[in-house]
C-alpha cells in the first residue's frame, strides 16, 4: 500500500510541472510568431521616419549626401530643417505626396508612395515629425494660407508671380493686364512690386498702350495662431506715377497706401465656407487735388473642394464684397460684388487659374462690369515648366 502510493504520486506529482513547462514552451513560441510575423512597431513619427524615410531624406530632414543617395537629388529635393519649406507646404499637401508617391504631385518618381506601407495615421505621424525639423520659432504655418482672391489681398507673405487681367465687359472695351512679383524674407516678411499695363479702345476706335501706376510694397505678419487659425499682417505701398494720366493710365501722383490684413479659418463643421478673408485700408495721395483720399474694406469667402478623395485637383469658389469711399464731400461708398472660381492647373497646384466677373451694385454710373482672370506661379513648389504630369 505504501510503494503503491509513493508510485501513484510520482506519476501525478509531476504533472503540474509539465503543466508549467507547456505553457512556458507555448508561450515562447507565440512571443518567437509575434516577433517575426508582426509588421514592425512604428508608434511614433520619428520611428516612422527612421524606419522608411531616413535611407533618402536623411538624419534630421537634410537630405543623405549624393554618395549615398545613388541618384542625382531634383532641384527641388527638399531639406526638412529648412522652416521656409518645412512651415511653407501645407501638411495637406505633403499627405497627397506621401500618400500618392512623387508622381501624385508632379514630383520626381524616385519619392515612392506609401499608400501600402503605412496606415493614414502613420502618415499624419510621420508629417508631424516632418514639421518638428524645423525648430525656429515664429514661422506661420503655411494652413493659415489662404486661396487668393482677385481684390481682399492674403495676410500671409508668399513667394509667388501672378499675372492679372481685367477686361471691360460694359463700355469702352479694354483690358489692364497687371504683372505682380512676391518675395518673402525673414520670417515673416514679404515685398511686393506690381507693374499694370492697359490697352483702351478710345471713342475715336484708337487704342492706347501703356504702363500705369508702379506699386512697391512691404507686408509683415503681426499675429498669428494655428490654434484659432487667425492672423494679422500689415502692409504699407508706395504707388508711384509711372503711368500717364492723360490717356487715363495712372493716377499722376505718388500715393501712399496703407491696409491691415485679417484672415480667419473657420470650423470645419461649417461645411460650406473655410475661412473668411478681410482687408481694410485707405489711399493717401501726396496731391488730393488729383486723387483724393480713399477708403477702402474687402472680403472674401471661400471654401476649398479636392478631387481624388482629396488628392487631386483643388477648386476654390469664392466672393468678394469690395467697399470703397473717396474722402469727399457728398461721395457715396461704392458696393462690388465679385463672384469667382479657383482652379489648380498644374499637378503639383503650384500653377493656379482664377475667373470671376465683378459686378458694380451701388453708383453703378460710369462704373464698368469686369471679367478678371489670373495664373499664379507658386515658384518656390519649382520651375513653371515642372509639376505638370
Ligand atoms: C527612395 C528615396 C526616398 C524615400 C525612401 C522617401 N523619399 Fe520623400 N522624396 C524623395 C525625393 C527624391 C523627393 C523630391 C521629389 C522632387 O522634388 O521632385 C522627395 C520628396 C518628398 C516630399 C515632398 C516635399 C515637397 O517639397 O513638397 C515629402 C513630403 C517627402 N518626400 C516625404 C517622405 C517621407 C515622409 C518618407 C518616408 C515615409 C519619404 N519621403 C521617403 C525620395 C524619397
Amino acid at each position: 500500500m505504501r510503494s503503491r502510493d509513493i508510485s501513484t504520486w510520482s506519476i501525478w506529482g509531476y504533472l503540474p510541472v509539465a503543466f508549467v513547462f507547456a505553457v512556458v514552451w507555448m508561450h515562447s513560441i507565440a512571443f518567437a510568431q509575434s516577433q517575426a510575423g508582426a509588421p514592425l512597431k512604428l508608434d511614433t513619427g520619428e520611428e516612422i521616419y527612421k524606419a522608411a524615410c531616413i535611407g533618402c531624406h536623411g538624419p534630421g530632414g537634410k537630405g543623405q549626401p549624393k554618395s549615398t543617395l545613388g541618384f542625382e537629388p531634383p532641384s527641388t529635393f527638399p531639406d526638412f530643417s529648412d522652416c521656409r519649406g518645412t512651415t511653407g507646404e501645407k501638411e495637406f499637401d505633403w499627405r497627397a505626396t506621401i500618400h500618392e508617391g512623387g508622381a501624385g504631385r508632379g514630383f520626381s518618381r524616385i519619392m515612392p508612395s506609401f499608400s501600402e506601407a503605412l496606415t493614414n495615421e502613420q502618415i499624419y505621424k510621420v508629417v508631424g515629425y516632418l514639421r518638428s525639423l524645423c525648430t525656429e520659432p515664429g514661422w506661420p504655418l503655411a494652413e493659415l494660407n489662404f486661396p487668393r482672391a482677385f481684390g481682399t489681398e492674403k495676410a500671409f507673405p508668399e513667394n509667388e508671380t501672378v499675372l492679372t487681367s481685367t477686361f471691360n465687359a460694359t463700355g469702352n472695351p479694354g483690358v489692364e493686364p497687371e504683372i505682380t512679383y512676391e518675395k518673402r524674407f525673414g520670417v515673416k516678411n514679404q515685398m511686393e512690386i506690381s507693374l499694370p499695363f492697359s490697352f483702351q479702345r478710345a471713342d475715336t476706335r484708337t487704342w492706347f498702350a501703356g504702363v500705369g501706376d508702379a506699386v512697391l510694397g512691404f507686408k509683415r505678419v503681426m499675429a498669428y495662431s494655428s490654434k484659432t487659425g487667425s492672423i494679422l499682417s500689415l502692409q504699407g505701398e508706395v504707388n508711384f506715377p509711372t503711368g500717364d494720366p492723360a490717356h487715363g493710365l495712372g493716377a499722376g501722383v505718388t500715393a501712399f497706401q496703407t491696409f491691415g490684413m485679417f484672415d480667419q479659418a473657420l470650423p470645419a463643421k461649417l461645411k460650406v465656407l473655410d475661412a473668411v478673408q478681410t482687408q481694410w485700408g485707405a489711399v493717401l495721395p501726396t496731391h488730393t487735388k488729383d486723387l483724393p483720399q480713399n477708403f477702402y474694406f474687402n472680403t472674401a469667402i471661400g471654401k476649398t473642394l479636392v478631387q481624388n478623395k482629396g488628392f487631386g485637383r483643388i477648386w476654390t469658389p469664392m466672393v468678394e464684397f469690395l467697399a470703397s469711399r473717396d474722402l469727399v464731400d457728398g461721395a457715396k461708398t461704392n458696393w462690388d460684388i465679385l463672384p469667382q472660381m479657383q482652379v489648380s492647373l498644374s499637378k503639383r497646384q503650384h500653377i493656379l487659374a482664377d475667373v470671376g466677373v465683378r459686378f458694380p451694385m451701388t453708383n453703378t454710373g460710369g462704373r464698368t462690369t469686369e471679367v478678371l482672370f489670373y495664373v499664379l506661379w507658386d515658384w518656390f513648389d519649382g520651375s513653371w515648366k515642372s509639376g505638370w504630369k
